[in-house]
This record gives structure tokens, sequence and C-alpha cells, in this order.
């Protein structure tokens, strides 16, 4: 089947109706564009369950709180739609701003205390802002499952939970991260960093696996396994750690004694690109979630 590209909810609406009647699964996967292997995977995960595959393709604005990071945001629809095409996606949804926002909502979804960790401090009404996207676009694909990158996983754990709490029958399915040789996260905004930063870009990961280590090895303090994991990152130009947390993975919340599993995750500042990653981590004999 072509692949088809639309711009339109009624006629993402009309397209999907026939292949939901035709009794066809309808696999989902959201995205901001400027595609790269992680998305991939999530195409991928979706192609092997589902019947049908729609990729969204719409640079959100109201979950940019800088300007500059909006205008900055890489858009590539050609090579996406090309990279669609090459795996077997057959939908992409691309609107304007101004069909998913004809006017400023003012009913948005808060997410409670799911964002006060994390990104969310750093990054006032960000997650409010996906969780309205993403309750806007499921409803409009009514996708059976929905695909989400761990990379990003304070946002797959509101996902999840806003789906749970709001009764959506969509199936949300977490892919773990596809990393690059040397193990930075692939990322959309990878693509801003300079040659010269991109190999400062690593210092998160292997702050990230200093805290793992830590953990493994008994340690339960997690002040001291992010002090020492933080410890990691160089002291460089241009380089800042914004922030390293342990959290539980379904609250979000801080936690102090490390006797359980765990998500140790961070933001690194290179330059002016600003990048997350996260690990799953827990204490000697105890599996990971
Ligand atoms: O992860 C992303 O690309 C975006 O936050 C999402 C989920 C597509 C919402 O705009």
């Amino acid at each position: 089947m072509p692949l088809d590209l639309l711009t339109s909810i009624a006629s993402v609406r009309a397209r999907l109706d026939a292949v939901r009647v035709a009794g066809t699964t309808v696999g989902f996967v959201p995205t901001m564009g400027a595609l790269h292997g992680g998305h991939g995977k999530l195409i991928e995960a979706a192609r092997r369950d589902c019947g049908s595959v729609v990729v969204s393709i719409f640079v959100n604005p109201l979950q940019f709180d800088r300007e500059d990071d909006l205008r900055k945001y890489p858009r590539t629809l050609d090579t996406d739609r090309d990279m669609c095409e090459r795996l077997g996606v057959n939908v992409i949804f691309a609107p304007t701003v101004e069909e998913i926002y004809p006017t400023p909502p003012s009913c948005t979804i808060s997410v409670g205390h799911l964002a006060d960790h994390l990104c969310g401090p750093r990054r006032p009404g960000h997650f409010e802002s996906i969780a309205t996207i993403v309750t806007k676009l499921v409803d409009i694909v009514e996708p059976h499952r929905a695909y989400f990158g761990e990379k990003d996983y304070q946002q797959l754990t509101i996902i999840r939970t806003l789906i749970g709490d709001l009764n959506i029958r969509t199936a949300i399915i977490g892919v773990p991260t596809l990393r690059e040789a040397d193990g930075l996260a692939m990322s959309s905004r990878n693509r801003l960093l300079s040659a010269a930063e991109r190999p400062l870009a690593t210092a998160l990961y292997l702050a990230l696996g200093e805290a793992n280590r830590l953990i493994l090895s008994g340690v339960t303090d997690s002040e001291r396994v992010a002090r020492e994991a933080a410890a990691r990152v160089p002291a460089r130009p241009g380089l800042r750690l914004e922030y390293l947390e342990i959290v539980d993975p379904a609250t979000l919340q801080p936690v102090t004694r490390i006797d359980r599993p765990v998500r140790v995750a961070g933001a690194l500042w290179v330059g002016t690109t600003r990048l997350i990653d996260n690990v799953a981590s827990a204490p000697p004999d105890v599996a990971t979630q």
C-alpha cells in the first residue's frame, strides 16, 4: 500500500475509520519529525505488532519553553517521508499548527506530581503541553497501540499514567533507547551538536553508567550516588550538567535509600543544546523495572 501524507484531521479520521472497520490493528508513533534510528525502532515495533502504522510529524509549539529552541528544532519532512516509506508506514499525519490549534486551547491536561522533578521544574508547562497534544493525537488517530521511546522516560511515564487515568483504550508500548556506538542516546537534537561538541555529549551516558555501577555495587545512599556520578562530567567549557536524579520508576518521586528498582535520569547542556537520558538500575540481586 502506498504511503499517504495527510494534513487534515478529517482526512486522517476518514482514512483510519476505514482501516478499523476492515478489522486492522492501528499502531501509532507520535513524533516531532527529524526522524532517526530511535524512531525507526518505534516504527519497526509498530510494524511488527499492527496491520497499519501511522506516524505523526508535528513540532508542537506549546511544549517548547524557549522561542529559540522551537525555531532551531530540526524540520526534515522530505527525508522523514523517505524513511517512513522504507519502513512500511501507511499514513503520515503532518498537520499545520492552525489545524491542531485553531485557537489557543483553554482546556489542557494537568499531570500533577509527575512533573515535580527531573525535567518538570526546569521546563514549566512542558509536560502539560505534551499530555495535551498526545491526548489530542490519540483522539484523532484512535490507535490500538501507541509507541514511545524510553529515552524520554518522564514523558513515557506521564503518558502511561494519563492513558490509565482517563480510561483511553490505547495500549502504550515503551521501546528501549537506541544508542550510538559510544553510548550517546539517539535524539533529533544530536544533529544540533557541532563536530567539536559531539564527543563531549557522551558525558551524560558515562555519568548515568557510573550511577548504575555504584548502585549495582551496593551503594544505597542516593545522594552519594548522584554526587559521585555527576563528578564524571568533565569540567569543560560549554558542558553543564543540569541535573542527575534518582527516582521511583512509576511515581517519578526522588528516592533517598536505593533498596528497590530506580530510574536514574539526567539532563546535560552541550553548548546551546540540551540533551536528556536515563537508565534503569537496581540494587544487587534485585531485577530492574
Ligand atoms: O517525543 C516527542 O517527539 C514529542 O514530545 C511528542 C510525544 C510527539 C509530543 O509532541
